[in-house]
């Protein structure tokens, strides 16, 4: 039997409406398990009316009977989570109940934010743009073979000793490197070792419990962080982030094997916003740029930051799909397009006078592409709250049978506003959904 499971991850450079559609889905599945990323997530959810911003912990703990799982793929930072936990918690979720932290997900600590801040500002660095929340700097440490896991730091001697060498060697490094006034190892462990104890309840092995769910036959939802273009090998490095968004990284961030990952849903935005330096091909550089993004709120739900606006960038959402072997796409905002008399959309690229669908490696190739455009009608009325295909305007229909035709991967949902309920699920997808829950 094939496993209950379906990996739900962005398309493009983050933020797409994940956040809401992982709460969509979530009703009627045993677990949702984040495998990428950390805080630098902002996962927004908006149930009749009240807003939920979620970071690291998973959008399924909304729903009553659904397990939240934070797993090894995660960088977590145990001040931020308790934090998240506590406003949670406070939002009368049953985080104690419903939330579990993977033993093996890495541990973020105040050097690798001390160590990022200093080298995106440092002159001659290739500034990225990032959240500022020691990310790339844990990353680098797992990879380095000198990270520390949740599970060391539920051990107080081993957490010092961790502490005192890390210091010691982090300290020197950023005082000689960027002057940085070096950080306290004892007041570092005071802290760490007490936030220990407050994160030792929610820790388990990930791996093992995921699997058991799957085994006992119940559904698991994995929820992608970031998006396929900031993935740490596919998306356009160096202005990515440092983990791997796509859908691979479900297997490995979670320990749950690829034969048991079903199926797999692409969120793409209607149309294309970046946060944070690098390449955006169809980047809007004009007053529509910011209507759509004050019609779309489009701000950073972790940092506040404008959003860089474009139009949908096909080549791209193809390339995302077949690195992620997507089957469904689900298509948000729809609604922010309404006013639009007419919506640019990129079939095709243009480099150097030569016309390519391959999406380029490096920097240079990203940077020098020109986006062939087609022009589709605009609909010039609400959109907002439709639940029923049949119910959009033709346009609307003919935009979103267009990009389901040109990018290869069918459309399963439409989301028309950030409201749980201001969402459609397509005939097909629905019989999919079927077969998913537990
Ligand atoms: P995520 O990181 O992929 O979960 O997305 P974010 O939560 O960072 O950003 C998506 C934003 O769009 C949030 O403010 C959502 O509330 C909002 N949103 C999601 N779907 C829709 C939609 O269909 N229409 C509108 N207008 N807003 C939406
Ligand atoms: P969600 O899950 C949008 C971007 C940052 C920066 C780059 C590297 O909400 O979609 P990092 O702090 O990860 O080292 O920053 O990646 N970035 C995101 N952009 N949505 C996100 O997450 C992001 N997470 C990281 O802006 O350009
Ligand atoms: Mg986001």
């Amino acid at each position: 039997m094939r496993a209950k499971t379906a990996v739900v991850l962005g398309a493009q450079w983050g933020d797409e409406g994940k956040g809401k559609i992982v709460d969509v889905l979530s009703d009627g599945f045993s677990a949702v398990a984040r495998y990428a990323g950390g805080h630098n997530a902002g996962h927004t959810v908006i149930i009749s009316g009240q807003k939920f911003v979620l970071q690291l912990i998973p959008c399924g703990v909304l729903r009553p009977n659904c397990m939240g799982i934070i797993g090894n793929g995660v960088v977590l930072d145990p001040i931020a989570f308790l934090k998240e936990v506590a406003r949670i918690r406070e939002l009368g979720v049953d985080v104690d109940g419903q939330l579990r932290v993977s033993n093996r997900a890495q541990v973020i600590l105040p050097y690798h934010r001390m160590i990022e801040l200093a080298a995106e500002s440092a002159p001659g660095r290739q500034k990225i743009g990032t959240t500022s929340r020691g990310i790339g700097p844990a990353y680098e440490d797992k990879m380095a073979r000198s990270g520390l896991r949740v599970v060391d730091l539920l051990n107080p001697a081993l957490l010092k000793t961790h502490i005192e060498a890390a210091c010691a060697e982090k300290n020197a490094i950023v005082h000689a490197l960027y002057g940085t006034e070096p950080l306290d190892p004892q007041k570092m462990f005071d802290e760490y070792a007490a936030a220990a104890e407050q994160v030792r309840p929610f820790v388990v092995d990930g791996a093992r419990m995921l699997n058991g769910i799957i085994k006992d036959g119940g559904s698991v939802m994995f929820e992608g962080a970031q998006g396929t273009m900031l993935d740490i090998d596919h998306g356009t490095y160096p202005f990515v982030t440092s983990s791997s968004a796509t859908a691979g990284g479900a297997a490995t961030g979670t320990g749950v094997g690829p034969t048991n990952i079903g199926t797999v849903i692409s969120v793409t935005k209607a149309y294309v916003t970046r946060v944070g330096e690098g390449p955006f091909p169809t980047e809007i550089h004009d007053p529509i740029g910011d209507h759509l993004r004050a019609r779309g709120n489009e701000y950073g739900a972790v940092t506040g930051r404008p959003r860089r606006c474009g139009w949908l960038d096909i080549p791209l959402l193809r390339y995302s799909n077949t690195i992620n072997g997507a089957e469904w796409l689900v298509v948000t905002k729809m609604d922010v397009l309404d006013e639009l008399d007419e919506i640019p959309i990129c079939i095709g690229y243009e480099i150097d006078g030569k016309v390519t669908d391959e999406i380029p490696a490096d920097v240079h190739g990203l940077e020098a592409i020109k986006p062939v455009y087609t022009k589709l009608k605009g609909w010039q009325s609400s959109t907002e709250g439709i639940t029923d295909f049949e119910r959009l305007p033709r346009a609307a229909q003919d935009y979103l049978r267009f990009q389901e035709k040109e990018s290869g991967a069918k459309i399963g949902m439409v989301s028309t506003g950030p409201d749980r309920d201001q969402t459609m699920i397509l005939p097909e997808f629905a019989e999919i959904l079927k077969e998913l829950h537990r």
